[in-house]
């Protein structure tokens, strides 16, 4: 697979998080911010460590990575995502900059970060790349993204509805697959490809506490990028079916979804 999605996706997206910054906290984070423990291990950050949060959203990486004594920096392509930063933590140095076209030297970082980011790149593999070459040798690179759909049930459950109510084949920027890094055999390849080695895949458990039955469309709706421009494009009549629907679901569920990330390092050689 290669990266064949450049700049419609990349300005769909671009605009997507522009308009959600200051919703994102509300709505995904509280499950996000559960993998920066086990992110920040596999990529040993530590004391002193000079880390990377590449599309760092509202920081989380990055406020974690310096309260465990590291120097931590982010950087986002979205200038409202990096405001957010700068006010939540600012003490810590945000700035915009494109995961694919890393602005910094080569070698300059202890640790390559990146939660929930892969995913919402037309091209992952320039990134990956990119931050092949702004580690030192010996230093790892660590992502997480979301586990399939069976599994992270926030997303089964979205899709199922739409898929039994509506029409998932409706005309939305084409991007990479969601869920291609979900594989773990691929996370392999990647990163292999790029030229790491001692390449590790695991399972975060993550838990979707929600406020209530219906906050899984609103946050979907009103806080997400590709899966909002899915429910968007849906007939009204339809998307209440699907809203009707996905309330069920969590219901069914008592409004607790597991949303378990996958997380994948590797060292430079
Ligand atoms: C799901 S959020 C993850 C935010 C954060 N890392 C967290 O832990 O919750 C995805 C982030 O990727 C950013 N992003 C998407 N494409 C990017 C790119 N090409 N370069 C830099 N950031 C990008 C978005 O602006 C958004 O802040």
């Amino acid at each position: 697979m290669s990266d064949i999605y450049p700049q419609g996706f990349r300005q769909f997206e671009h605009q997507g998080w522009q308009e959600i910054a200051s919703r994102y906290h509300e709505g995904f984070a509280v499950v996000t911010i559960q993998a920066v423990p086990a992110l920040l291990d596999a990529a040993r950050v530590t004391k002193g460590t000079r880390v990377l949060d590449v599309a760092c959203g509202p920081g989380y990486v990055a406020a974690a990575a310096a309260a465990r004594g590291a120097t931590a920096m982010g950087i986002d392509f979205s200038s409202e995502m990096v405001e957010e930063a700068q006010g939540r933590y600012p003490g810590i140095d945000f700035r915009e900059g494109d995961a694919e076209e890393l602005s910094f030297p080569d070698s300059s970082f202890d640790a390559v970060v990146m939660n929930f980011g892969l995913l919402h790149l037309g091209r992952p593999e320039e990134a990956i790349r990119e931050a092949q070459r702004v580690l030192k040798s010996g230093a790892r690179v660590a992502f997480t993204v979301w586990d399939t759909p069976d599994k992270a049930q926030g997303m089964g459950i979205v899709l199922e509805a739409i898929q039994k109510y509506g029409n998932l084949n409706v005309p939305v920027p084409p991007g990479p697959p969601f869920f291609r890094f979900s594989d773990p055999d691929e996370c392999r390849r990647v990163l292999g490809a790029a030229g790491f080695v001692d390449v590790t895949v695991e399972n975060v458990p993550q838990t979707w506490r929600l406020s209530s039955p219906d906050a899984l469309f609103d946050v979907m709706y009103n806080g997400s990028v590709r899966n909002a421009a899915l429910l968007r494009a849906q007939k009204p009549d339809v998307l209440e079916k699907i809203r009707d629907e996905i309330r069920v679901q969590v219901e069914r569920a008592r409004n607790e979804l597991s949303m378990p990330a996958v997380l994948c390092s590797g060292e430079k050689v």
